[in-house]
């Protein structure tokens, strides 16, 4: 394949913005060489600025549940367009998709839509923290909420201790105000309600962690969490900006049944564009501005262009019901690669998938890594034998995140032959790959 104008556009960029890219991990520094520039999407497929077409599997990163160019969606967003792009007022368009997330989502009695996954996270800490007048907030580390200062930390040395910043620019202060828990570690988790319960504002998790590889916790250790939170008078959130909408209408609160007292959202609920959303129990969410004291604002929030997009994504998930469906074909897509990936001769693999989830556990041949639920066991070799498998599949036309800790996603765009195509470049690929 030919990536020479993906080349001189990215000299160009790193000219001028840092790295060449708005968004880290799409700068290939996880797989090494020079990202591919995409000119354009439709169906399951980008094109990049060779020309080189690709079968996606990111699908920017989770949104696209009906893949790239949805008609459906394509065809709101044109008719939002004709009646103005913003208003910075009140209007009808937010209101009605409010309407519909309330009726499907048994939790939410209350919801405000923001632009981003990371602003949804960040007000409903501040949410929260004003609800119960408390200051700490509890994450779990493997667990990524987006780019929040008090998020943006990890474990310090020891159980139960204060976090410390992940991030250049996050002050040793706000790093403090967080406390890390392991996940799937349930006297850890206890631990640290038995020490600082009473000082907790808020635990978040990601009910499906889906940003260090993907990390599926045991119902009974998410209840744990659920059942701590309540003891303890600590606001429960569920972060389900990467689970809502995609493993089941109501996210993983729907199939574990557990009730967060907030929830977060993103990625799907914007249909592709900047959407965002907080919300659930009234008492909590009557408490931001402008009928309770906690302050929360935007400019472009419940953008029209945007909520039109969200909205027909939500009609269209309504009417459809896609889970089960897409479900069946991420099973047999994923038992197939697993059946070629043990015939490699030099890396083992196990494929962890939830849903149209899914993420490749890369190791060194013959020692295939049990199920990892949480970061420390990660093989060591993840990372540089994911690479080797990632740029295999980038020169067979196959575009799958570039980060051996990123997940995968499936679309209903994604039909038998599109997914047989791949399993055919996969034993290319697989055979390809040279001991770490
Ligand atoms: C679980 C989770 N929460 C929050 C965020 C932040 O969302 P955004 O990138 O839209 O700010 C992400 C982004 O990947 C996420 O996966």
């Amino acid at each position: 394949m030919n990536f020479t104008n993906s080349e001189k556009l990215f000299e160009r960029s790193k000219k001028i913005v840092p790295g060449g890219v708005h968004s880290p991990v799409r700068g290939f520094r996880g797989v090494g060489g020079t990202p591919v520039f995409i000119e354009s999407a439709k169906g399951v497929r980008l094109k990049d600025a060779d020309g080189n077409e690709y079968i996606d599997f990111c699908l920017s990163w989770g949104p696209l549940l009906f893949g790239h160019q949805d008609m459906e969606i394509g065809e709101a967003v044109k008719s939002a367009l004709s009646r103005g792009w913003s208003y910075g007022a009140a209007e009808r368009y937010s209101l009605e998709f409010a309407e519909d997330m309330i009726k499907a989502l048994p939790f939410m009695d209350e919801v405000r839509f923001v632009s981003s996954g990371t602003e949804a996270v960040m007000s409903a800490l501040r949410v929260a923290r004003g609800f119960t007048k408390r200051d700490l907030i509890l994450k779990f580390d493997g667990c990524y909420h987006g780019h929040v200062d008090s998020l943006l930390v990890r474990a310090g040395s020891g159980l139960a201790e204060m976090a410390s910043p992940d991030s250049a620019g996050v002050s040793t202060n706000t790093a403090a105000e967080t406390l890390v828990c392991p996940l799937d570690d349930d006297q850890a988790l206890e631990a640290i309600f038995a020490q600082h319960g009473s000082k907790i504002a808020a635990a978040i998790i990601e009910p499906l962690p889906a940003n260090n590889g993907l990390l599926i916790q045991r119902n009974e250790f998410l209840k744990k969490v659920a059942e701590l939170c309540k003891k303890h008078g600590s606001v429960l959130i569920l972060d389900e900006v990467i689970s809502g909408f995609r493993v089941a209408l109501g996210g993983m609160a729907e199939l574990t049944g557990i009730s967060p007292d907030l929830v977060t959202y993103g990625k799907i609920i914007g249909g592709g564009f900047p959407v965002g959303a907080y919300g659930g129990k009234r008492e909590i969410m009557d408490m931001v501005a402008p009928v309770g004291p906690v302050y929360q604002a935007g400019t472009l929030s419940a953008n029209p262009v945007a909520m039109t997009a969200g909205h027909a994504m939500l009609k269209k998930i309504m009417r459809e019901n896609p889970y089960a469906d897409l479900a069946a074909t991420g099973k047999w897509f994923v038992n197939e690669l697993q059946t070629l990936a043990d015939q490699a001769p030099n890396f083992s693999m196990n494929m962890q998938s939830f849903g149209s989830i899914s993420w490749m556990v890369c190791s060194p041949k013959g020692k295939k890594s049990p199920l990892v639920r949480d970061i420390a066991h990660i093989p060591a070799e993840q990372k540089a034998i994911y690479a080797q498998i990632f740029h295999g599949f980038l020169n067979q036309g196959v575009y799958f995140a570039p980060s051996g800790f990123e997940v995968g996603f499936l679309s209903t765009a994604h039909t038998k032959s599109d997914l047989e195509f791949v399993l055919e470049k996969a034993k290319i690929v697989f055979n390809g790959v040279k001991p770490v």
